[in-house]
């Protein structure tokens, strides 16, 4: 019997929309203006840009490495690589990482899609700020309506997802990532060319020091990985469905700079439309939510902006989260040799509980808290702030002293097809080392309360 070849992306430009897609997403749109903006600013983005050049990209390349070498899903991939050892904790930790960002990023993607709906309701767009901020705050502590939304958003893209790598994944995020940068673009011309809108620009790119606080450098790092999709195995799977004549370091480098890029253009199109309007940027989480609908209110057009401005926000999570399903059900059609479809089916199911608990504990379960935080925020910090980083160092340690160099420089330069001089393999091996190993465990440290900076 010949065994069905494995699905695969079939283009290039198919691999780079897909990557890209994955990392461009809620990070860049909703968290990334607000750190900015609690963080101060362009000092804050500089620290950002240091760790994602430094620290990520050489995760990327192992992550890449790993996937691509095996073939294989997560867990499949270090079965192969370090069979019975400790190194198989990788793959537990992506799934669990993958369900734990999977809960409340369905939810804020649910709110993605309630907000398109309202930008056409007559008197949702008000500049009253009071006004804004009460109506987000009923919606999201509402048990119903935002558990609805989660479930359509997930549902939309275990759909995307159910259809494969070429005829899912590629297919769609070839048609909507273009959409999404062509928007981005659009909006941000309009908040830069807004009477005021220099302060803005200033606040992102030139840098004051003394506002960045020490928990700063904890919150760009978490960014960066989560930004980049790294640490949970998101990568890997992506890397195995990635032809052997790719090249992963163009690969890894195009698609980290289309991410910072993205970023940047979300900080020009949000905080330069803040300062026109004389708003702090500091406003936190409801930046997009409350803050943006006020301005929009305000500007020619406004239902109209509004409306394309959540459309970017849903199309930009879509993408995110049909990688993060992705590596769950590759995981479970491989390893447990479900099909497909269930396997999507009962992703979804999970994902869509833990996604109501994340959605009621902005109401009903408020109550129920752990260190201060919600269910939704528990989730956030610990994916974020202390899964990813542990992910992503027990990724480079694995590369940088498990591997053979010789089986690391065949991958990065498709066994000799490509040059990569040896300068910048001795830095990359030197990153994987020690430069990111020490790094990332400073930052958790830090992270976890463990050590003091200052
Ligand atoms: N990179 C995505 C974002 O910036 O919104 C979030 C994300 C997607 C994190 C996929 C991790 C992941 F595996």
């Amino acid at each position: 019997m010949k065994i069905p070849e494995r699905d695969g992306f079939a283009s290039r430009f198919g691999i780079l929309v897909a990557v890209a897609g994955s990392a461009v997403g809620l990070g860049n749109l909703w968290r990334f203006p607000y750190l900015v903006g609690n963080n101060g600013g362009a000092a804050f983005i500089l620290i950002y840009l240091l760790f994602v050049f430094l620290l990520c990209l050489p995760i990327m390349f192992s992550e890449f490495v790993i996937g691509r070498r095996t073939g294989a899903n997560v867990f499949g991939a270090m079965k192969k690589l370090a069979p019975r050892s400790g190194w198989l904790s990788i793959g537990v930790i992506s799934v669990v990482t993958s369900f734990c960002i999977l809960s409340f990023y369905s939810v804020v993607g649910g709110w993605t899609v309630d907000y398109i709906i309202r930008s056409f309701s007559p008197g949702f767009l008000t500049a009253d700020s009071g006004a804004l901020s009460d109506t987000f705050k009923h919606f999201i502590s509402s048990p119903l309506r935002p558990a609805v939304m989660m479930l359509i958003f997930l549902g939309l893209s275990a759909l995307i997802v159910s259809g494969g790598i070429k005829n899912g994944i590629e297919r769609y995020s070839k048609i909507l990532m273009p959409v999404l940068f062509l928007l981005i673009v659009i909006l941000a011309i309009r908040s830069v060319t807004l009477p005021g809108a220099s302060q803005g620009v200033n606040f992102l790119f030139n840098p004051d020091f003394s506002k960045l606080k020490s928990d700063s450098i904890l919150a760009a790092l978490g960014q960066a990985f989560f930004s980049l999709s790294l640490g949970m195995g998101c990568i890997i799977t992506y890397g195995s469905y990635v032809k052997k004549k790719e090249s992963i370091v163009k690969i890894s480098v195009i698609s980290s700079l289309a991410d910072t890029l993205f970023a940047i253009l979300a900080g020009l199109a949000i905080l330069p439309a803040v300062f026109a309007f004389g708003i702090s940027p500091g406003e936190g989480p409801g930046l997009v939510f409350i803050t943006l609908p006020q301005i929009f209110a305000q500007m020619p057009g406004g239902m109209i902006i509004s409306a394309a401005f959540f459309v970017i926000l849903l199309v930009a999570a879509l993408t995110s989260e049909i990688s993060l399903l992705e590596v769950v059900v590759a995981y479970l059609t491989e390893e447990l040799k479900l099909t497909r479809r269930t396997a999507v089916v009962l992703t979804f199911a999970v994902a869509g509980f833990f996604g109501l608990l994340c959605s009621l504990s902005e109401g009903t379960l408020s109550e129920y808290r752990l260190f201060g935080k919600n269910i939704f925020d528990l989730f956030d910090y610990t994916a974020s702030n202390i899964l990813l980083p542990a992910g992503g160092l027990l990724m480079v340690m694995f590369t940088g002293w498990k591997m053979k160099k010789a089986d690391l420089l065949d991958e990065l330069t498709n066994g000799g097809m490509h040059t990569m001089s040896r300068y910048l393999f001795k830095g990359v091996v030197f990153s994987l080392k020690f430069l990111a190993p020490v790094a990332i465990t400073f930052v958790l440290l830090y992270g976890l309360g463990l050590i003091k900076l200052f």
